[in-house]
């Protein structure tokens, strides 16, 4: 684990070009899709980021070929020879948990250690075991493993899902593509990830209609073939770099991305001020030519706001003129980057799941740390309009989910460097 940290001098606006990678949150269920056929599934703009080699690590103990070059990944799970996802890889990335349901569908078993919590929250898997069992597998949950079995087969049904939740509703969708039978998923998950997965099965042999709504039919087919898919462009990145433009109070071209992929997000940086507009490559972002007005927020399931984003338009919301209320639904403590901020000179009050945040004129630079991935990128942000240096431990949490996140902010102006540990 890279102790590696970043270092920023802060005050320089941004200006430039910066490419968007494929989604990282695209990019695991697709990689996990690669276990519902034994021919080759290939993948383009896969980005280069820990979580990515994580799931790389857990496909090849379950016996997949995997041969990348550069954002090409080539899979073949010709044999499956280990149905076992191992805790000691699982709590490393809970998104393991998506080889379960492609497991259960391709062998009729599997054992898959529960994720456990992070640092945002529980983050419980019922929805995912309820709904296989929903579809036919027999579960038991003991010494910390799920333990699933569905040795004839799954069998489609509707499955009401009680709360949106991305994974479950991925690990449905990949499950029911070899269930006999019809299979809705009522209540799920809308997210473009989810839209991105469903083309690459139906490419794959799959008949899934409705991805994208709140119910997802899945007609069962025999067996899924080979296919090539692109990985869509990561909406989280580009929501991102979009504030970056706007805390330092520059402009930027963000390429290979849409701003369709973060509607919400334009329209709350439209309302503190800044200017979006679509581009021939992807969307210009512009920083408000008065102070960032201050907006309320509430994080909601997509379309709404991104619970993903809420860390970093936090960071530009600390520096508005006026107030910002920001709520978060989603994850139950996902606030841990309030008390960096306000180490970094933020007037932000938390009282349960809503943050006040009342602007400053301007943060100073600190020596700070974070919790997850986008508590990380948030103090990035901050460091990246504060006055004077920021240093950002923990940079193994960046590297989860922001490739070449110092050469792309860099190549746009920012004094922002690794220093090794
Ligand atoms: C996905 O996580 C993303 N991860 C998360 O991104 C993202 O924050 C989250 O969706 C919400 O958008 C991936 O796609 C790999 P959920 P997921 O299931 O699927 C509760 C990042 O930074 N819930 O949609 O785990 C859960 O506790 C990561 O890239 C249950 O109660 O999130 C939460 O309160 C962080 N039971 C809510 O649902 C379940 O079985 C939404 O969680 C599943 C979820």
């Amino acid at each position: 684990m890279s102790l590696a940290k970043i270092r920023i001098v802060g005050g320089v606006p941004l200006h430039g070009q910066i490419r968007i990678s494929g989604a990282k949150n695209a990019a695991l269920p697709l990689m996990a899709a690669c276990l519902l056929t034994d021919q080759k599934l290939t993948l383009t703009n896969v980005p280069k980021l820990s979580d990515i080699q994580s799931m790389t690590l857990l496909l090849d103990q379950h016996g997949v070929q995997i041969d990348t070059e550069q954002d090409r990944f080539e899979l073949w799970a010709k044999d499956i020879t280990n149905t076992v996802a191992p805790y000691d890889l699982v709590r490393k990335m809970r998104a393991s948990i998506l080889v379960l349901g492609p497991l259960v569908a391709r062998t009729g078993q599997a054992k898959v250690s529960l994720p456990g919590g992070c640092s945002i929250g529980t983050r419980p898997v019922d929805i995912h075991i309820n709904g296989l069992r929903q579809l036919g597998a027999h579960i038991d949950l003991t010494e910390g493993y799920i333990h699933a079995q569905a040795p004839q087969g799954l069998t489609g049904a509707d499955i009401t899902m009680p709360l949106i939740s991305v994974t479950a509703t991925e690990n449905l969708m990949m499950a029911a593509t070899l269930a006999r039978g019809k299979t809705r998923l009522i209540n799920a998950a809308r997210e473009p990830e989810i839209i991105d997965l469903a083309n690459c099965l139906n490419a794959m042999g799959a008949q899934i209609t409705g991805a994208g709504t709140d119910t997802i039919t899945i007609q069962g087919v025999e067996g899924l073939h080979s296919a090539q898919h692109c990985v869509v462009a990561d909406r989280i990145e580009t929501g991102t770099y979009a504030m970056a433009a706007v805390i330092t109070g520059g402009e930027l071209e963000l390429t290979h991305t849409s701003v369709d992929l973060i509607a919400q997000v334009a329209g709350t940086l439209k309302q503190a001020g800044a200017s979006l507009e679509a581009t021939e490559q992807g969307l210009r972002v512009r920083a408000p030519t008065i102070p960032i007005q201050g907006v309320d927020i509430m994080t909601e399931p997509y379309p709404g706001f991104a619970t993903d984003l809420q860390a970093q338009i936090m960071a530009v919301m600390s520096v508005c003129q006026g107030a910002s209320m920001i709520t978060e639904t989603i994850f139950e403590n996902r606030f841990m980057h309030v008390p960096e901020l306000c180490r970094m000179g933020a007037h932000i009050t938390v009282h349960n799941a809503s943050a006040l945040v009342r602007g400053v004129k301007s943060l100073s630079g600190a020596e700070v740390m974070a919790t997850d991935l986008r508590a990380s990128v948030c103090l990035v942000l901050a460091g990246l309009a504060a006055q004077g240096e920021t240093i950002v431990n923990r940079v193994y949490h960046l590297d989860r989910g922001y490739e070449n996140l110092e050469q792309k902010l860099g190549a746009c102006g920012a004094m922002i460097e690794r220093i090794a540990a």
